[in-house]
Protein backbone atom coordinates (compact mmCIF):
# COMPACT_ATOMS: atom_id res chain seq x y z
CA UNK A 1 0.00 0.00 0.00
CA UNK A 2 2.85 2.30 0.95
CA UNK A 3 4.88 1.64 -2.28
CA UNK A 4 1.09 2.52 -3.94
CA UNK A 5 0.71 5.49 -2.85
CA UNK A 6 4.37 6.54 -3.44
CA UNK A 7 4.68 5.52 -6.88
CA UNK A 8 1.08 7.74 -7.37
CA UNK A 9 3.01 11.11 -6.07
CA UNK A 10 5.65 10.18 -8.35
CA UNK A 11 3.27 9.95 -11.33
CA UNK A 12 1.79 12.99 -9.88
CA UNK A 13 5.02 14.72 -9.57
CA UNK A 14 6.31 13.91 -13.24
CA UNK A 15 2.97 15.43 -14.45
CA UNK A 16 3.15 18.18 -12.40
CA UNK A 17 6.55 18.79 -13.80
CA UNK A 18 5.27 18.55 -17.53
CA UNK A 19 2.53 21.16 -16.47
CA UNK A 20 4.73 23.81 -14.92
CA UNK A 21 7.72 23.20 -17.33
CA UNK A 22 5.72 23.07 -20.45
CA UNK A 23 4.62 27.33 -20.35
CA UNK A 24 8.40 27.84 -19.19
CA UNK A 25 10.64 26.39 -21.18
CA UNK A 26 9.28 25.43 -24.66
CA UNK A 27 10.80 28.00 -26.23
CA UNK A 28 14.11 26.73 -25.04
CA UNK A 29 16.01 24.32 -26.42
CA UNK A 30 17.69 22.94 -22.33
CA UNK A 31 17.07 18.61 -22.68
CA UNK A 32 15.75 18.55 -19.55
CA UNK A 33 16.20 15.22 -19.10
CA UNK A 34 14.46 14.55 -16.14
CA UNK A 35 11.51 15.32 -16.98
CA UNK A 36 11.47 13.19 -20.39
CA UNK A 37 12.41 10.47 -18.19
CA UNK A 38 9.71 10.60 -15.60
CA UNK A 39 7.40 10.49 -19.12
CA UNK A 40 9.31 7.51 -20.18
CA UNK A 41 10.29 5.66 -17.17
CA UNK A 42 7.37 6.25 -14.97
CA UNK A 43 4.08 6.90 -16.44
CA UNK A 44 4.53 4.95 -20.03
CA UNK A 45 5.29 1.91 -18.43
CA UNK A 46 2.67 2.34 -15.59
CA UNK A 47 -0.13 2.90 -17.72
CA UNK A 48 0.73 0.14 -20.52
CA UNK A 49 1.09 -2.50 -17.80
CA UNK A 50 -2.11 -1.28 -15.78
CA UNK A 51 -4.28 0.75 -18.07
CA UNK A 52 -3.95 -0.56 -21.72
CA UNK A 53 -5.56 -3.92 -21.54
CA UNK A 54 -8.59 -1.84 -21.22
CA UNK A 55 -7.93 1.30 -22.55
CA UNK A 56 -5.65 0.47 -25.49
CA UNK A 57 -6.24 -0.51 -29.14
CA UNK A 58 -8.44 -3.80 -28.98
CA UNK A 59 -10.99 -2.24 -25.58
CA UNK A 60 -11.44 1.38 -25.19
CA UNK A 61 -13.28 1.41 -21.90
CA UNK A 62 -15.23 4.78 -21.36
CA UNK A 63 -13.76 5.87 -25.14
CA UNK A 64 -10.39 6.24 -23.64
CA UNK A 65 -7.35 4.71 -25.25
CA UNK A 66 -3.83 5.09 -23.58
CA UNK A 67 -1.52 3.28 -25.79
CA UNK A 68 -0.90 6.49 -27.68
CA UNK A 69 0.94 8.43 -25.27
CA UNK A 70 4.17 7.66 -25.54
CA UNK A 71 5.87 11.07 -24.56
CA UNK A 72 5.76 14.43 -23.11
CA UNK A 73 4.20 16.37 -26.35
CA UNK A 74 1.08 13.97 -26.78
CA UNK A 75 0.62 14.05 -22.45
CA UNK A 76 0.64 17.68 -22.67
CA UNK A 77 -1.94 17.76 -25.62
CA UNK A 78 -4.09 16.01 -23.91
CA UNK A 79 -3.42 17.13 -20.34
CA UNK A 80 -7.17 17.48 -19.50
CA UNK A 81 -7.75 13.97 -20.26
CA UNK A 82 -4.97 13.15 -17.73
CA UNK A 83 -6.30 15.33 -15.41
CA UNK A 84 -8.72 12.60 -14.95
CA UNK A 85 -6.52 9.94 -15.58
CA UNK A 86 -4.39 10.72 -12.49
CA UNK A 87 -7.98 11.55 -10.43
CA UNK A 88 -9.01 8.35 -11.14
CA UNK A 89 -6.02 6.30 -10.19
CA UNK A 90 -5.69 8.68 -7.49
CA UNK A 91 -8.85 7.75 -6.29
CA UNK A 92 -8.04 3.78 -6.63
CA UNK A 93 -10.86 3.81 -9.15
CA UNK A 94 -8.92 2.72 -11.80
CA UNK A 95 -7.85 -0.13 -12.43
CA UNK A 96 -10.87 -1.83 -11.64
CA UNK A 97 -11.26 -3.45 -8.10
CA UNK A 98 -11.15 -6.72 -9.54
CA UNK A 99 -7.87 -6.69 -11.35
CA UNK A 100 -4.46 -7.69 -9.28
CA UNK A 101 -3.66 -3.94 -7.29
CA UNK A 102 -0.78 -2.29 -9.13
CA UNK A 103 2.98 -3.20 -8.33
CA UNK A 104 4.35 0.00 -8.21
CA UNK A 105 7.69 -0.53 -7.89
CA UNK A 106 9.24 1.37 -11.27
CA UNK A 107 11.65 -0.58 -12.81
C1 LIG B 1 -10.18 -4.23 -16.31
C2 LIG B 1 -10.29 -3.19 -17.29
C3 LIG B 1 -9.78 -1.80 -16.94
C4 LIG B 1 -8.51 -1.46 -16.55
C5 LIG B 1 -7.30 -2.39 -16.28
C6 LIG B 1 -8.49 -0.01 -16.44
N1 LIG B 1 -9.73 0.50 -16.75
FE1 LIG B 1 -10.26 2.48 -16.82
N2 LIG B 1 -12.18 1.97 -17.27
C7 LIG B 1 -12.63 0.68 -17.49
C8 LIG B 1 -14.06 0.72 -17.75
C9 LIG B 1 -14.95 -0.51 -18.03
C10 LIG B 1 -14.44 2.09 -17.70
C11 LIG B 1 -15.82 2.69 -17.92
C12 LIG B 1 -16.77 2.33 -16.84
C13 LIG B 1 -16.40 2.90 -15.53
O1 LIG B 1 -16.30 4.12 -15.41
O2 LIG B 1 -16.26 2.11 -14.57
C14 LIG B 1 -13.22 2.85 -17.40
C15 LIG B 1 -13.18 4.24 -17.27
C16 LIG B 1 -12.02 4.96 -17.05
C17 LIG B 1 -11.94 6.41 -16.99
C18 LIG B 1 -13.10 7.35 -17.08
C19 LIG B 1 -13.23 7.89 -18.46
C20 LIG B 1 -14.37 8.87 -18.52
O3 LIG B 1 -14.42 9.56 -19.51
O4 LIG B 1 -15.17 8.90 -17.58
C21 LIG B 1 -10.65 6.74 -16.80
C22 LIG B 1 -10.03 8.14 -16.68
C23 LIG B 1 -9.90 5.50 -16.72
N3 LIG B 1 -10.75 4.45 -16.88
C24 LIG B 1 -8.55 5.43 -16.50
C25 LIG B 1 -7.86 4.25 -16.31
C26 LIG B 1 -6.45 4.20 -15.95
C27 LIG B 1 -5.55 5.42 -15.78
C28 LIG B 1 -6.13 2.89 -15.82
C29 LIG B 1 -4.79 2.31 -15.41
C30 LIG B 1 -4.26 2.73 -14.14
C31 LIG B 1 -7.32 2.11 -16.09
N4 LIG B 1 -8.34 2.97 -16.39
C32 LIG B 1 -7.37 0.73 -16.07
C33 LIG B 1 -11.87 -0.48 -17.45
C34 LIG B 1 -10.55 -0.56 -17.07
Amino acid sequence: MRNRYLTIVTILAALAGLYVNSGQTSDKKEPAVKRIDAVEKVIVPFVSKHCVECHGPKKKNAGLALHIYTDEKSILKDRKKWHEVVRMVHSGEMPQEKRPRPDLKVS
